[in-house]
């Protein structure tokens, strides 16, 4: 059976994966800040465990570590993730919200994995994967938004300087862009739902070998500038 960790489980694409995943039988470790507010997520019929995890404590990343044990993990989704609200220009950048930004869309990412490495390690199979945004590509970029998209750009960085640490090891990393989706985050205008994006990652997640560690790949398979 596969084992499945996935951050900000509560809602929007995390929940989804929750969803899809569940229907496959998968054993399921669902993370989110507030899981007595959770009611859909706790509605999901399966093998989901629900835990209390805030990304941006690096102690709640390791205390999930430890209550795990020593049992291995197949796929850690690293989905949680926030915008970085309104005041992203040059005239108006604020700089709190973007400390705090990174702390979610950076570190956070980065505790669970430096948390969880050894339970992804020790699966035959270990896939750390990272819900990126191709806003975050210096190469595909529009500008503007600089909090949100700085966040995706670092964290594509860091994962990528990672993958090549990990190969020895056997574990795959991916960046991956989910589409823009119909979430709280998307909005309702988005052209992409969350079954039609999550349908997608879980097919480029589940063809996902060696050779591809380190890329960074939309929802559709295809392969993004950095
Ligand atoms: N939607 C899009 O169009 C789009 C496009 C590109 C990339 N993405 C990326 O996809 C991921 C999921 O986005 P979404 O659209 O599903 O957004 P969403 O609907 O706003 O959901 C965000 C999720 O992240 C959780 N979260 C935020 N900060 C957290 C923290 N410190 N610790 C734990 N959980 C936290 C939220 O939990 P709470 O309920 O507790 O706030 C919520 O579960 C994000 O990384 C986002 O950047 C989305």
């Amino acid at each position: 059976m596969t084992r499945i960790v996935i951050t900000g489980a509560n809602r929007g694409i995390g929940l989804e994966f929750v969803k899809q995943y569940a229907q496959e039988g998968a054993e399921i470790y669902a993370l989110c800040r507030s899981p007595e507010e959770a009611a859909e997520l706790k509605s999901i019929q399966g093998d989901i465990h629900i835990h209390k995890v805030d990304v941006t404590h690096e102690s709640e990343c390791q205390r999930f570590a430890d209550e795990l044990d020593e049992k291995s993990i197949d796929i850690l989704i690293n989905n949680a993730g926030v915008y970085g609200g309104d005041k992203q220009s040059l005239s108006n950048l604020d700089f709190d919200k973007f400390h705090a930004t990174l702390e979610t869309n950076l570190f956070g990412p980065l505790y669970m994995t430096t948390a969880l490495y050894k339970n992804v390690k020790d699966s035959d199979n270990g896939k750390i994967i990272t819900i990126s945004s191709k806003m975050g590509s210096i190469g595909d970029s529009s500008g503007g938004m600089a909090i949100y998209r700085t966040s995706k750009t670092a964290i594509n960085m860091a994962m990528h300087a990672l993958a090549s640490e990990a190969a020895n090891d056997n574990v795959v990393f991916l960046n991956l862009h989910p589409g823009w989706v119909q979430t709280d985050m998307g909005g309702e205008q988005a052209p992409t739902t969350p079954p039609e994006s999550v349908e997608g990652l879980r097919k480029v997640i589940a063809k996902a070998n060696m050779t591809d560690s380190g890329h960074f790949y939309d929802f559709q398979g295809n392969e993004l500038p950095w």
